[in-house]
């Protein structure tokens, strides 16, 4: 099928390339020249394991072109992704300014029925917008040409993407028309072959659909930190707790791991724009609030822990801090609302310098903060411990899991490891001789 997709970000470019390695003919268009004419040369902007090989390859196989041209975008597709940013607007509702600028494309473009599709995380209600602004471009120059607008959430995570695109473990589809819906199964087929995938459902409901899943994620997380905060008062080991309640099946495994608080382009935004939504429609969210309040304050949190251990803010200033993991997450270079920067923030307002490493966030790290004295950007986890006082781990890398806490001792000046995962066992760390502060894990816990 062809297949033209605005917006070639994680989403846009992770679909539209395994939407080309299953056999589609996809036309990718982006307002950005720079990254258009990077990816036509097989330059991937972001790193996505797995993705710059498929990008090439398919690039190559010519079913997969990239442009500026939206002209020649929507006159390609019989079936149109709209996989834009929706970043958050001053309120914290989803700014839907691209996604309406792509829809104003599609209408002043059109010239035979197609399929749209929502593809963005956006408010419930925005199908009908995009349709409106859409049917209003058509009508400006006087065309009569049918369209059926899509809402079909993305649930890939950063770091997998590739993988949870090319099996889906649901293909959400929100369509009040049986023919849109035969598009989207038609399109989906080689994704779905294995076993049934897609949920159809009306087009609200899978625009809620994706919020209440980005909703329940971001919850859990943050119920599990603030079990963590308990943890740590009463004097016990939240990783204990953990393993207690992730056996229960009702309870599970999944996103219960108390942390340096969530970030990137998604929860944060999502929550947010969530609340606001219900907000709009007269309906207070009390535990979506209580949600974001907890991660907020979570992602301070580590800094306190800090602060405790010097005695003060003022203590602070003028130490060395080796930090590993700037990106939001493992396996990607994404730092978008990344715990790191909050960390960042608070040593430099504190007066510490830093000496950090990310295995892939170094380049976007530069891009965000520049040339500064109080940074260094190195290029091992071993060389930020160079002149080192103390240790910041904030982002879960395999590669950190087992250093050498000898070494560490050695380094440090200050012998002291804040660990914002928990990663370590701390009798580990402090057998080695090095003050050891994780998350939820009670004082008397450490010295039993
Ligand atoms: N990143 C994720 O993990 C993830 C997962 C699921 C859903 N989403 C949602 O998908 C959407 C896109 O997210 P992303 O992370 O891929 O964003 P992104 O910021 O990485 O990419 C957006 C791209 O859209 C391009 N763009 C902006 N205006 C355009 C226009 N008029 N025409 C063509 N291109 C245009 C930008 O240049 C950019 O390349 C958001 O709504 C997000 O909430 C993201």
């Amino acid at each position: 099928m062809r297949v033209c997709i605005f917006g070639t970000g994680y989403v846009g470019l992770v679909t539209g390339t395994c939407l080309a390695e299953v056999g589609h003919d996809v036309l990718c268009i982006d307002v950005d020249a720079a990254k258009v004419e990077g990816l036509n040369r097989g330059v991937v902007p972001i790193f996505e394991p797995g993705l710059t090989p498929m990008v090439q390859a398919n690039h190559a196989a010519g079913r997969l072109r990239f442009s500026v041209d939206a002209a020649s975008g929507v006159a390609h597709g019989e079936v149109i992704f709209i996989a834009v940013g929706t970043p958050p607007d001053e309120d914290g509702s989803a700014d839907l300014k691209y996604v309406l600028a792509v829809a104003a494309s599609i209408g002043m473009h059109l010239d035979r029925p197609a399929v749209v599709v929502d593809k963005s995380t956006v408010p419930v209600g925005t199908a009908d917008k995009v349709s409106a602004r859409i049917a209003a471009e058509l009508a400006a120059r006087g065309a009569d040409i049918s369209f059926d607008v899509v809402s079909n959430p993305e649930f890939l995570k950063e770091g997998a993407a590739v993988e949870d695109c090319l099996r889906p473990d649901r293909i959400v589809i929100g369509t009040d028309s049986a023919a849109a819906l035969d598009t989207m199964k038609r399109l989906y087929a080689p994704f779905n072959r294995n076993h049934e995938r897609i949920v159809a459902m009306d087009v609200r409901s899978a625009e809620l659909t994706k919020y209440a899943a980005n909703a329940m994620l971001a919850t859990k997380i943050s119920f599990m930190n603030e079990i963590s905060r308990i943890a740590e008062e009463v004097g016990a080991d939240v990783e204990l707790v953990r393993k207690g309640i992730g056996s229960d099946p009702r309870i599970g495994w999944g996103f219960i791991y108390p942390g340096a608080g969530y970030g990137g382009s998604c929860f944060p935004k999502d929550v947010q724009a969530l609340a606001k939504t219900a907000l709009q429609h007269g309906v207070r969210t009390r535990l979506l609030d209580a949600v974001e309040a907890v991660n907020d304050a979570q992602k301070s949190h580590l800094f306190e822990l800090m602060v405790r251990h010097y005695g003060s803010v003022s203590a602070i200033r003028g130490k060395t801090v080796a930090l590993w993991g700037l990106a939001f997450k493992p396996d990607t270079d994404d730092m978008r609302e990344a715990s790191s920067r909050r960390m960042l923030d608070h040593l430099w307002d504190a007066g510490a310098k830093v000496r950090a490493f990310d295995p892939e966030a170094i380049g976007e790290a530069k891009r965000i903060y520049g040339e500064r004295a109080d940074l260094v950007l190195c290029d091992s986890s071993t060389a930020t411990l160079d002149g080192a006082d103390a240790l910041v781990v904030i982002t879960e890398w395999k590669q950190f899991r087992s250093p050498d806490f000898g070494a560490l001792k050695n380094a440090l000046t200050d012998a002291v490891l804040f660990d914002g995962r928990n990663l370590y066992r701390p009798a580990d760390v402090e057998a080695a001789g090095v003050a050891y502060y994780g998350i939820g894990r009670g004082r008397s816990v450490r010295k039993g």
